[in-house]
């Protein structure tokens, strides 16, 4: 059982928090927050996590986690601390590591004991050495001597899945100096490592960069296969097979390979700006990842044209979106591409009429100023007197709808998929004018689509 400290209580902090809890060590987390802190301390996760919650309040009745905004509280006895802070991008592109520094400092102020510092967040090479820096300098001008040691954990979960991520990882990457800290961060994990050995340990700036790496390579897949989608358009081919045949082959592997509207979030395109800056400052130029965040961008402006030169003019038409977040099981909307849309098409003059499971609190406090939005109730009244559905995220929900009955509540028969959900014969044959990424389509010309019904 170890002491633990994680300073910083978004997605990363919190899960591995609580995951840590839940293996028996006892965990405060901190946050400079402090209307987060009571709402936690009153068991309310302040954003949609599946099983987060749970997972909290268990921990929190067993007396294992204990939340705080006060360092002095915090920090004392303490034998490991995370810092898991957040990590914007500057202008530039380039990672802002300015939370972590602060951080550093605000520990530093408050050690009492020897102990492991372990980052978390996602900073660029050489960030370790910078707070290490940090800690030092501050702890000279205390006049205090306390030794510490710098771990870096990057940590891989995902969003709507965090809390099995990080139960079950697929790697646990230490990137340490000293024989004494990987004893400790061993056994800090090795609940979380039973199966097999999941431990890769390496130097600093390798696992520093190794979480760049991975990110920017799961972009590069999915900017590869949404331009080879709009590829197979132009010729015939069916992305989806296509990806099959792909997927099959063991070197490239099934995941990850999914033609959309674009990937978001708030990870995949902060890192590969962020890796590209770094790349940047070497004088080192990394010419794919350009046209990984082009290609990204690309994407949700040709489901724009498409919907546009479908609809035309978009002035006055109704459209209905289904999910907003940036993938299921979130209500996360950074980089969102239903925010891409909305605000294209509201621009255009459409009206909206926005629906998601989970993430309506949060589109609310976004849109709620413009008057041609309307936030439904579910699917089926988002639908209502729509000229046509976007299905911009594919929330499980979406999988078993009643199409016949949405067909009879809208305007005109039109679905733009955004996520390759639904089966294009099926769609027409229920007489829906269906349109897909990567699949060729004969559009039916605009006249005979808008002509009355019977
Ligand atoms: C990502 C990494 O997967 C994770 O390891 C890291 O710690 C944080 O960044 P996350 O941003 O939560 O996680 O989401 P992820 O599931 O990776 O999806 C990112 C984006 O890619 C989403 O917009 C998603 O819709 C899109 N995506 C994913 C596709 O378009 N196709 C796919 O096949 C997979």
């Amino acid at each position: 059982m170890k002491k633990i400290t994680i300073i910083g209580t978004g997605y990363v902090g919190l899960v591995t928090g609580a995951c840590l809890a839940e293996k028996g060590n006892r965990v405060t987390c901190l946050d400079i927050d402090t209307e987060k802190v009571d709402s936690l301390k009153a068991g309310k996760i302040p954003f949609y996590e599946p099983g987060l919650e749970e997972l909290v309040q268990r921990n929190v009745a067993a007396g294992r986690l204990h939340f705080t905004g006060d360092y002095n509280e915090a920090i004392p006895g303490t034998d490991v601390c995370f810092l898991a802070l957040p990590t914007p991008c500057n202008e530039d592109g380039s990672c802002n590591t300015s939370y972590i520094l602060k951080a550093a400092t605000q520990l530093a102020e408050n050690l009492d004991n020897d102990l492991i510092v372990v980052n978390k967040s996602t900073v660029p090479v050489g960030t370790a050495e910078d707070v290490e820096r940090t800690i030092q300098s501050s702890l000279k001008t205390r006049g205090v001597e306390i030794r510490f040691e710098m771990v870096s954990n990057p940590e891989f979960l995902r969003e709507g899945s965090a809390v099995s991520d990080c139960m079950n990882p697929d790697r646990i990457l230490l990137g340490i100096h000293s024989q004494k800290a990987e004893l400790v961060m061993r056994e800090l994990y090795t609940p979380f490592s039973v199966d097999h050995d999941r431990i890769l340990v390496m130097d600093v700036f390798s696992a520093e960069l190794a979480k760049y790496a991975s990110n920017a390579m799961l972009a590069t897949r999915l900017s590869f296969m949404n331009n080879l989608a709009l590829f197979c358009e132009k010729v015939g081919a069916d992305i989806q097979q296509v990806r099959k045949a792909m997927g099959a082959d063991q070197r490239i592997g099934d995941k990850y390979l999914k033609a959309g509207i674009g990937f978001g979030g708030s990870c995949l395109p902060k890192d590969v700006k962020a890796l590209k800056a770094m790349g940047a400052l070497k004088s080192h130029s990394m010419p794919i990842l350009d046209s990984v965040l082009e290609i990204n961008q690309g994407q949700q402006e040709t489901f724009f044209q498409k919907i546009e030169g479908r609809l035309e003019p978009l002035e006055g038409k109704t459209i209905a979106i289904w999910g907003l977040s940036f993938k299921p099981d979130t209500d996360d909307l950074r980089e969102a591409p239903a925010l891409f849309l909305i605000e294209k098409l509201l621009n255009a003059g459409a009206s909206l009429r926005l629906f998601d499971p989970i993430a309506m609190p949060k589109a609310k406090l976004l849109l709620n100023q413009y008057d041609q939005v309307l936030f439904c109730e579910d699917e089926y009244e988002a639908a209502k007197e729509a000229d046509a559905i976007i299905l911009a995220t594919e929330w499980n929900q979406f999988q078993f709808i009643d199409f016949e009955k949405i067909g009879a509540l809208m305007q005109n028969k039109t679905l733009f998929d955004g996520r390759n959900q639904y089966q294009k014969s099926e769609m027409q044959k229920l007489g829906f004018d269906y349109f897909c990424i990567g699949t060729p389509k004969e559009a039916t010309p605009l006249s005979s689509a808008y002509a009355p019904t019977q």
